[in-house]
């Protein structure tokens, strides 16, 4: 098993098969809370969409592209965290999130975030950290500039959410900048 402890009784473990119906059950419980924002939620309709997916990001880990890890709260699923497919030619990545409504509010992913981009400048080496947030979202907006990012653009009817073309925030953190932070 691999984890990474992010506070006490937090920590994010790489996602495998065996976590799929506590993520499912995590996302099905929160479905209202989790389809303002993020366009797979109504086509996860069954655990075996769930595993699919951690299929899918056990390969992506395996190619050397990045991976998704569940937050865990104890034995809960709180929400996961992940990269998308590294750009390795620019050395850069996306990170992306979502967590249950109950654990929002107490600077877990923040906390996700902090680490996990950590391990993309000192592990991966890369140079550049984005994250999209839809404008609306603003919880999520938050989080990047909680942790000092820049934003840097806005991506015009970049997502399709519920129907709807929202606009992106476009976040971005260097690693230079991430060092002079600390
Ligand atoms: C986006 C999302 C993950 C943000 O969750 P969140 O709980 O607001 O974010 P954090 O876990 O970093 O917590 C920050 C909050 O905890 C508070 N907090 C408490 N202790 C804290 C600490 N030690 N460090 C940082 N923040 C702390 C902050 O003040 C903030 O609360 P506020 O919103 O009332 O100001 C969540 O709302 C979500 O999953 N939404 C639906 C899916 C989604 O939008 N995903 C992102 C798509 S881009």
């Amino acid at each position: 098993m691999f984890q990474c402890d992010i506070r006490d009784g937090v920590c994010l473990k790489l996602l495998e098969e065996r976590h799929a119906p506590a993520v499912f059950a995590a996302v099905d419980r929160n479905r209202a809370h989790l389809r303002k924002w993020l366009p797979w939620v109504d086509d996860t309709t069954s655990v075996g969409y769930t595993l699919n997916f951690i299929r899918t990001s056990l390969q992506q880990f395996a190619n050397n592209e990045g991976f998704a890890a569940g937050i865990w709260c104890g034995d809960e699923c709180a929400g996961t965290i992940g990269a998308h497919k590294i750009d390795w030619l620019n050395r850069k990545v996306e990170i992306g999130y979502w967590l249950a409504s109950k654990f929002q509010g107490r600077g877990i992913v923040t906390d996700a975030c902090r680490a996990l981009i950590d391990h993309a400048f000192e592990e991966w080496k890369l140079n550049r950290v984005e994250i999209h947030c839809a404008t609306g979202n603003k919880k999520s907006c938050a989080v990047p500039k909680r942790l000092g990012f820049q934003l840097e653009g806005v991506l015009r009817k970049a997502q399709l959410v519920g129907g709807k073309y929202l606009d992106s925030n476009v976040y971005g953190m260097l690693a230079r900048d991430w060092k002079k932070r600390g």
